[in-house]
């Protein structure tokens, strides 16, 4: 596992990838924008909207699951996942409230996240960026990419992750959906 590493995601008029949607699915919806540029590093005069997460290591997943998705996952930036997703994620003081057996239990046991996720590998790359420890207003910055023939697919992924136990705990959760071009 690399050292964590921050990344920045900047909202405006400027970025790699053009904002085709963005919505609030619970709580509400960040400001409007037309582009989205993801850096690493924290930007020193970063105008507009940034949302900061950073990578770590994992926490609930067990020995067989991180081979399993080491053995199917590929790398981000393939040239043909022109579609991206951003899903910024906050979970209730209910879950953090839990100990981390408890998360474990409701996350894979219950709710299948991981087995689920599987599903829809290697098609869609991911990386997943904490931002609780940073005191950002979300938890979670969830990033996806995937290539335009995967899309429908990726909607069923996270319809059937909304449908879990885990999602329970979800307080606020935006939706951005991205197009390289
Ligand atoms: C965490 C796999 C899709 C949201 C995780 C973890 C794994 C995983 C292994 C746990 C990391 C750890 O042990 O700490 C996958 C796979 C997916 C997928 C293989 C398929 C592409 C998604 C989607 C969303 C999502 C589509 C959002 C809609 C999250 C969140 C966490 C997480 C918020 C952090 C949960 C927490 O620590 O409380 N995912 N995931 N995942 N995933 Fe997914």
């Amino acid at each position: 596992m690399p050292r964590p590493s921050i990344f920045s995601f900047c909202f405006g008029d400027a970025g790699e990838w053009r904002i085709a949607s963005m919505r609030a699915v619970v709580g509400s919806a960040p400001p409007p924008a037309e582009r989205l540029a993801v850096r690493e590093g924290v930007l020193a005069d970063q105008a507009g909207f940034v949302l900061r997460g950073t990578t770590s290591n994992a926490r609930y997943s067990k020995r067989a699951e991180l081979d399993a998705l080491a053995a199917r996952q590929e790398e981000l930036g393939r040239p043909t996942a022109t579609r991206a997703a951003l899903i910024p994620i906050r979970k209730s003081e209910a879950w953090w409230a839990l100990a981390q057996d408890e998360r474990r239990a409701v996350m894979e046991e219950r709710s299948r996240h991981i087995a689920i996720g599987l599903d829809y590998l290697p098609a869609v790359a991911r990386r997943l960026h904490h931002g609780r420890d940073l005191g950002e207003p979300f938890d979670f910055l969830t990033w996806f990419e995937y290539a335009p023939e995967h899309e429908d697919a990726f909607e069923t992924l996270v319809t059937r992750l909304r449908e879990t136990e885990e999602w329970r705990f979800v307080e606020h959760e935006v939706d951005v959906r991205l197009v390289r071009d």
